[in-house]
């Protein structure tokens, strides 16, 4: 239940934290712990949607701090150190957080500060699969396992790059889609377009290696029970080119990118559970070794 909650909430957060920055309204409070130099700040609507955002990073950290307290004291071993580098992690996210208020939001910063974001929904995640009672932690990168973290590991790459294009302002790079400034090579490959044209091409990628992936899977009689799965992310990666469509021809619709994230978010959801699993289906043998 706390482990639901917690996942829950940062995806929550996450998705939050791009609609305020979609709606410019990231530093509406221009202070940080305080706003307006107030606990309660006076009612702006964007003022009150980053001051939002701070509530709820501040309930999901409460949240993580008790899910890590306990699973640390139910896993052993080299387990152990998944929820210790979540806190770690939510740490560095805290201080980051105000360092992009305070240093107005420098672009490398911020791309790191998602990216913070994301492994801690990811941690949070393991935590949530394997609560060191019913489930033991447990890890493996053999098989069908191995595959699936790599895919994982694109995606969340991917989504960096994604929240490089953006924080760099270079959403709008390639202005036309499927096409990038009217070819399907650009004229020219500067900062901007080069990020915004190479988040495509890996966007294409994934989804060649998502329909292989679920071929696969479709053919194999050991992945039955990964069936459903696999087609779920099959559908997420179509959409999520759809919204990646969206997005541009819409001028950054903030809505749209809200989407966007959150059905990357939903991908690395569905990939998490795969993983789960496959290193199930690896058995016991494969437990973390103790430290
Ligand atoms: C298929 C895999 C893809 C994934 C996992 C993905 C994920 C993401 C993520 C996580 C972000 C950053 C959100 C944030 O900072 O909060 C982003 C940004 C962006 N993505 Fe994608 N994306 C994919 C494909 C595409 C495609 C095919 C396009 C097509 C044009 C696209 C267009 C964009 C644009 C324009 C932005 C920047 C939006 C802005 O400036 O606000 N994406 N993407």
């Amino acid at each position: 239940m706390l482990g639901r909650a917690t996942v829950g909430l940062l995806f929550l957060l996450l998705v939050w934290g791009n609609l305020v920055a979609g709606l410019k309204a990231g530093l509406a409070c221009p202070d940080w712990p305080l706003c307006h130099g107030q606990i309660l700040p006076p009612f702006r609507w964007d003022i009150y949607m980053e001051f939002l955002h701070r509530v709820i990073a501040g309930v999901t950290s409460v949240a993580l701090v008790a899910l890590a307290f306990r699973r640390y004291k139910r896993y052993d071993g080299a387990a152990r150190a998944v929820p210790v580098l979540a806190l770690f992690l939510l740490l560095a996210e805290v201080g980051m957080g105000g360092a992009v208020v305070l240093l107005e939001t420098p672009v490398r910063l911020t791309t790191v500060h998602f990216m913070t974001g994301v492994m801690v929904f990811l941690l949070a995640f393991y935590m949530m699969i394997f609560d060191g009672e019913r489930e033991r932690p447990v890890f493996s990168l053999r098989g069908p396992a191995a595959v699936f973290f790599c895919l994982a590991a694109l995606i969340y790459t991917q989504s960096a790059l994604g929240a490089y294009v953006r924080h760099l302002d270079a959403g709008l790079a390639c202005p036309d889609f499927p096409t990038c400034l009217g070819r399907w090579f650009p004229p020219f490959l500067d900062g901007s377009v080069l990020a915004s044209y190479s988040h495509r091409v890996v966007g294409g990628l994934i989804f060649f290696t998502v329909l292989t992936l679920y071929l696969f899977i479709r053919r194999d009689a050991r992945q039955r029970r990964n069936r459903s799965l696999a087609l779920s992310l099959l559908a997420l990666v179509v959409f999520q080119v759809a919204v990646g469509a969206v997005v541009v021809l819409s001028g950054l619709y903030f809505l749209a990118t809200a989407v966007h994230l959150a059905v990357a978010l939903g991908m690395l959801s569905v990939l998490a559970h795969l993983w789960a699993n496959a290193v199930r289906a690896e058995g016991a043998t494969l437990s973390l070794p103790p430290l």
